[in-house]
Order: C-alpha cells, then structure tokens, then sequence
C-alpha cells in the first residue's frame, strides 16, 4: 500500500492506493478507526456499484451503526435534489454531528456525498473510496464537492475534504473501457500541466495502461495524487495555482453543459478541451504545431475522442460556446482566464490572449 498525504494543517488526510485495499481494511478494523469519531456512518452508493462493493465495504464499517443510501447511475442526477435522498437518511435516523458519509463510487457519487457532508449541520465527516479511474486519480482528492446546474457544471458546492481516501485499484478491474479511457484524460492532464518526463511515460505506457497493468495503472495513479496533493496543498481554495488542474474543462465544461450532463462524459470533454487548449496555444505562437500532434496522439491512443461527438441530438455553435464560458468558475470581474500551454508540460494561467484567435478555435471546433 502507498500512503500520500494531502498537507492542509488539520485537515490534513492520508490517500492510500494499492490493490486489495478493501480486504485489507476489512480485516484490520484498527485501519479505519482513527478516521471515525462518532459510531454513526452511511454509506452512499449508486444501483451500479453497490452489487459490486457494498458487501465489502459494510465489513469495513462492521464495528459502527451503519445505513446505505442508492442513488440512481448517472451525471444527470448530479443534481441538488439529487442529495435529498442522503439528507433524508441522516434527518430519518437522527445522525448527530459525529456521523461519517461514505463515498462508494465514482466522482459523481463523490462529489454529491461530499456536498451532503459539506452541508449537513453545517458540516459533517466523510471519506472516499473511489472507484473509477478519474476518482482515483482527481475527484476523490482536494475537496471540490458539488453538483451541476442547467445552465452550468459544478455551480454548486463546496470546499470540504475528506478524512481519508481509499484507493483500492483492484475495483478498477471491472470498469468499462470508455470509463477507464475518460480517467485517463485526467492523468494526462497532469503530464500537460507540469511534467513532459510524465508525457513521455505515458506515451510509452499507454498500451499498459489501456491493458490495466497493475504496476502501470499504481505508478499512474500515484504521480496524480501527488501532483494533485502539492497542487491543493498549495492553494486549496482555488485563489491562483489550483485552477492549472482546470488545463482543459473551461471548454469542456461547455461541451459537458451544451451536450447534456452524461452525453459526453467528463473525461471526455476533458480531453477535447486540452486539444482545443493546444490549439490555441498554437495560435499564439506559444507551442510548436508538433506539439499539438502529440497531445492528439496520445489522446487517441487513450481511446478518447479527439473532435465533439456529432451523434447526439444538439451541435455546438462558437456563440454557444462564448455563452457558457461567460459563466465559467475562472471568469473574474468580467475577464475569462483560461488555462494555456507555453510548453509540452508547462501550462499557465493567463487572461492575456487574443480573443480573435479564441474566436478561430471556437469555430475550429463547433460543430454547428
Ligand atoms: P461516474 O461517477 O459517473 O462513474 C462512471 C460510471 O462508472 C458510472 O456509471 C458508475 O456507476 C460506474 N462505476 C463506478 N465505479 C465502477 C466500477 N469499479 N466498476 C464498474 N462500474 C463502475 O464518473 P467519473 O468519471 O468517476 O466522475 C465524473 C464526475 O466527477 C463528474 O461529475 C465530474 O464533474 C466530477 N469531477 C470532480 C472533480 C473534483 O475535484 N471534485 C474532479 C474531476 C471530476
Ligand atoms: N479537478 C479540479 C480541481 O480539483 O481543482
């Protein structure tokens, strides 16, 4: 088992990563324990992971009073009624302010428990054991909990950490390969925001990663978590250097939004949008056209999209676009600050670029 730490003073928190996690967690109870301060915990799930997990996990929790919630599969109940069925646990069951929420799942589940943690009685504990790729290697770590609105992704939430974070690789085993491809987007988000060594590696591994080779997938996992966890530690509350881990999701936020929430899958969008990040950065002279090729590259052979998927009901026009950036997390005063590319491996943070050039990869890209 590796151990991480995400440096926060006392909100500090351990990531454990390895395979047979919750095996290991099940048959020493000590493991969990100074994790939990009061005897009240629930467990949140969805109906696609519970037949898978929850067996197990209930084990871990074996020594405490224990209740499940199952939430509907899916993005588009990542919404703020989508949480009520976990209030309406707690509220039912009297659960003081002592009770611990579990997280069994992906960064929907994470997310929307998170939030429920976040805002029952002002604030309860939680913990995360995630179960899909980009939950292991992003969501379940740093805090952001939330929930989609209409008219934007994640624009409701809040900042609350875990205590801990629980990364058993071996659940990764029966993740489908479009979910396993859309976690890889966000590891290749790391390598685009501050290491060409880590591109390297992944353009090298990546068939051992499309495999799930155990030692690949563990290495992968845990250079994310590290970079994450130095990155959050850094400034956990999004005022300067976090927003590097947004390299691509201003437009794929939009994509995400404009599709409609489950369409185009987060890690999707993701990967188009540092394409759409490249392409810019091309236009301005910042990174070499060679460059871009082998972000592409290496997204395709991650078996991600590289263009927005047409095969759904709604285009997406370059007006579109410019509406729902408008609304993005990274507008400030008015002024829409986007993460750009100055290097393979180097991003930057800049609301100095050339809005006609945004307007030439806008339409580069819309497909309407
Ligand atoms: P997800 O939670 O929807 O999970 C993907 C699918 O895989 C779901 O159908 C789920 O039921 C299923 N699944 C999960 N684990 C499984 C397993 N082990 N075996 C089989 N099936 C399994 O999607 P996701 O990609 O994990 O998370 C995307 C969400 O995370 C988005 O809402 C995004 O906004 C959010 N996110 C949050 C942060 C953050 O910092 N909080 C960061 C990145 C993404
Ligand atoms: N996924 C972006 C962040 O955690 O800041």
């Amino acid at each position: 088992m590796i151990t991480l730490n995400v440096d926060l003073d006392e909100r500090s928190y351990p990531i454990f990563i390895g395979r047979d996690l919750l095996e290991h967690f099940i048959s020493d109870s000590s493991l969990i324990a100074p994790y939990i301060s009061g005897r009240q915990v629930v467990i949140v799930s969805n109906e696609t992971i519970a037949p898978l997990y929850l067996d197990k996990s209930l084990k871990i929790f074996s020594n405490y009073q224990c209740k499940t919630v199952i939430l509907p599969d899916g993005e588009i109940y990542k919404t703020y009624d989508g949480i009520l069925p976990i209030i309406d646990c707690l509220m039912e069951n009297q659960f003081d302010r002592r009770v611990t929420l579990v997280a069994l799942g992906g960064g929907v589940i994470g997310d929307m428990t998170g939030f429920a943690a976040a805002i029952y009685r002002r604030g309860v504990n939680f913990i995360q054991i995630p179960t899909t790729l980009l939950a292991q290697v992003d969501s379940s770590v740093g805090g952001k909990t939330g929930v989609n609105h209409p008219l934007g992704k994640n624009m409701i939430g809040a900042f609350h950490q875990p205590q801990c974070v629980i990364a058993d690789t071996n659940t990764l085993n029966t993740l489908d390969e479009r979910q396993l491809s859309a976690g890889l987007a966000e590891v290749i988000k790391y390598a685009l925001i501050n290491s060409a060594e880590f591109f390297t590696w992944l353009s090298n591994n990546i068939d051992e990663l499309n495999n799930r080779n155990p030692a690949a997938l563990a290495y992968a996992i845990e250079f994310s978590c590290q970079d994450k966890a130095d990155i959050v530690a850094a400034d956990e509350k999004e005022q300067g250097q976090r927003a590097l881990l947004n390299l691509g999701h201003t437009f794929g936020h939009a994509i995400e939004t404009a599709l409609g929430y489950g369409n185009c899958l987060h890690g999707e969008a993701v990967a188009i949008g540092m394409i759409m990040a490249a392409d810019l950065s091309v236009r301005h002279g910042w990174i070499d056209e060679k460059i871009q090729q082998q972000i592409i590259e290496l997204i395709k052979l991650a078996g991600l999209p590289t263009q927005i998927p047409t095969e759904f009901d709604v285009r997406i026009s370059a007006a579109d676009f410019i509406k729902l950036m408008a609304g993005d997390k990274k507008v400030l005063d008015g002024q829409l600050h986007l993460v750009l590319m100055e290097a393979l491996g180097k991003s930057i943070i800049t609301a100095d670029f050339d809005v006609k050039k945004l307007e030439q990869t806008l339409n580069a890209f819309a497909t309407d």
